[in-house]
């Protein structure tokens, strides 16, 4: 019917242009897209199938009911597209309708694709430009709000849950992106906070600007909350392209398999001199994975937070693996509160999506100190070890220099089912430092330098560990990528399972 046809694609003009021309001249002045054109550069070409076009808030009050208030397909969005050729569902809220807020409707069309990305596994990408619950609903959006936390608990583990924040993200709505696998964040232009700086001021006395209190640097450098950072829309949705290709579609899914030109027997002639003779001496573990993975392509996660592990993504031979590394770069690679929990978190990711795990040791042990004790280093750093013990997926360590006392047995050590262990002839494993433990035993006796010589001796080499098989064998560095390719290759077919339990209860 021709007056049928007429008022369909009349209702698809307006939900292609938002907010109208105004409001997308003064989105493009912020320096942001509009969520359309986010979704066009984050999508294969001619990828995208829409859903929900028509869709409309039913509020009724304070005069929300006009027509002049009603824009087609409301503030968000959403269905589903590839990334080169993978499947992806997506939701990119519309800040130029009602500045991207929350209508019941907005979460109906949300809740819409989480549901069937988890029917078909496949993961969730939102792109968050919002300001938050949409005020003309009150308890409707709220309700909507936790329908999406529902489904981000429910989702998590099954598909990959990552979030863009492109715009403001405040109050309840943080809580999305926070229970999703991986926030990144856009610098200048986005931010992320429970209550904004007038809040603040008028409950703690705080004069805090927004950037300062939830920008891309608090949330990449001092709270943790987000795990990278980018330039503009175009650099981050750019690397979020990049960084999908590492993920399975869902935890049914092995991890992904790329064509590799890189030679999987490629010898690293480098790594034999890395470590420094001096075992006080600082190196870039950096250095180790740039020289050992694929074409030196690392995608790391949180590099500018709790720097003293690295953590992230690259291939082997062209399959997905998570590295974990110390970086005795900074405070020496040991461990504390911050890194235990930011090391634990992407192994449970890893070990949820099947993608093997390498880990390179150099740890002196757990950081000392009262902020440390007093934060809780006891139950954070059990997260670590938590999650290195009950993660089944290929395992492979290399210590390349120290790995002392607790934190030894932490970094997937062949005790916490480490599948294949390796130490580099570098390899110090022991309770702690030699001086250390001499200062112990030999208290107030004579002839320390002999004892430190002798505990230097007998424990800075990797044979005690060696002759016990608790490494599985010394290795020249310069073979490592060689030998972490081939165990791969036999450990894809690795199966192993914990006992039965209704969820695990890793120290929180
Ligand atoms: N509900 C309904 N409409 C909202 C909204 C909300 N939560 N937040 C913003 N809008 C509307 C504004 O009324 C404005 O409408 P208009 O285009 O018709 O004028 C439009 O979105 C853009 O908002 P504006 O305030 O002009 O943009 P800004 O960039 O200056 O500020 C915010 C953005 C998000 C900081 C500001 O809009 C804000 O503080 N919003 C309320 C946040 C909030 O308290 N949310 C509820 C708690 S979760």
């Amino acid at each position: 019917h021709p007056s049928v046809q007429e008022r369909i694609e009349k209702k698809r003009q307006a939900a292609l242009t938002g907010g109208g021309q105004l409001r997308i001249a003064a989105q493009h002045k912020r320096g942001k897209l509009t969520a359309r054109e986010r979704l066009e550069l984050l999508l294969d070409p001619d990828s995208f199938v829409e859903y929900d076009m028509f869709v409309e808030h039913r509020c009724s009050d304070f005069g929300m009911e006009a027509d002049h208030n009603k824009y087609p397909g409301d503030s968000v969005v959403t269905g589903q597209g590839r990334i080169n050729g993978r499947l992806v569902y997506v939701f990119s809220q519309d800040f130029t309708v009602f500045g991207g807020s929350l209508s019941g409707a907005h979460a109906q069309k949300i809740c819409k694709i989480m549901d069937q990305a988890m029917m078909v596994g496949a993961p969730v990408i939102g792109l968050n430009d919002s300001g938050g619950a949409r005020i003309q609903e009150g308890v409707e959006s709220l309700a909507g709000y936790a329908d999406i936390f529902l489904r981000n608990v429910m989702s998590s583990g099954v598909v990959p849950q990552i979030s863009l924040i492109m715009g403001p993200c405040a109050g309840g709505a943080v809580y999305s992106p926070a229970l999703t696998d991986f926030t990144f964040m856009v610098k200048d232009t986005s931010y992320l906070f429970i209550t904004g700086p007038d809040v603040v001021k008028s409950v703690t006395n705080e004069d805090v600007s927004q950037e300062e209190l939830g920008g891309a640097k608090t949330h990449t450098t001092v709270s943790g909350v987000a795990h990278r950072a980018f330039e503009n829309d175009v650099d981050a949705l750019l690397n979020l392209r990049d960084f999908f290709n590492f993920l399975p579609l869902s935890n049914k899914d092995p991890a992904p398999v790329t064509e590799c030109h890189d030679p999987r027997d490629r010898l690293v002639p480098g790594l034999d001199t890395v470590v420094p003779f001096e075992s006080t001496k600082a190196y870039d573990m950096l250095d180790i994975v740039h020289g050992i993975v694929d074409e030196r392509e690392f995608f790391e996660i949180m590099p500018n937070y709790a720097k003293n592990i690295v953590v992230g993504f690259a291939r082997m031979n062209g399959r997905t693996v998570g590295i974990v590394g110390n970086q005795p770069k900074v405070a020496s690679g040991c461990l504390d509160i911050n890194s235990s929990v930011k090391g634990a978190r992407f192994v449970r990711f890893c070990d949820a999506f099947n993608i093997p795990i390498i880990t390179f040791v150099d740890v002196p042990g757990f950081l000392p100190g009262t902020a440390q004790e007093y934060g809780g280093i006891i139950r954070h750093g059990a997260k670590l070890l938590y999650a290195f013990a009950e993660a089944t997926v290929p395992k492979i360590t290399v210590i390349t220099r120290k790995a002392y006392g607790g934190a030894y047995d932490v970094m997937s050590s062949k005790h916490l089912r480490g599948d294949v262990n390796y130490a580099w002839p570098s390899a110090e494993v022991a309770v702690m430092g030699a001086k250390g433990a001499v200062q112990i035993i030999f208290r107030g006796k004579e002839n320390q330098a002999e004892a430190e010589a002798e505990y230097v001796e007998k424990f800075a080499n990797p044979f005690p560990a060696a002759v016990r098989g608790f490494v599985d064998d010394i290795i020249q560095p310069s073979t490592t990528r060689k030998r972490i390719c081939r165990d791969l290759e036999v450990l894809a077919s690795k199966k192993q399972t914990n006992p039965w339990k209704k969820h695990a209860n890793i120290p929180l």
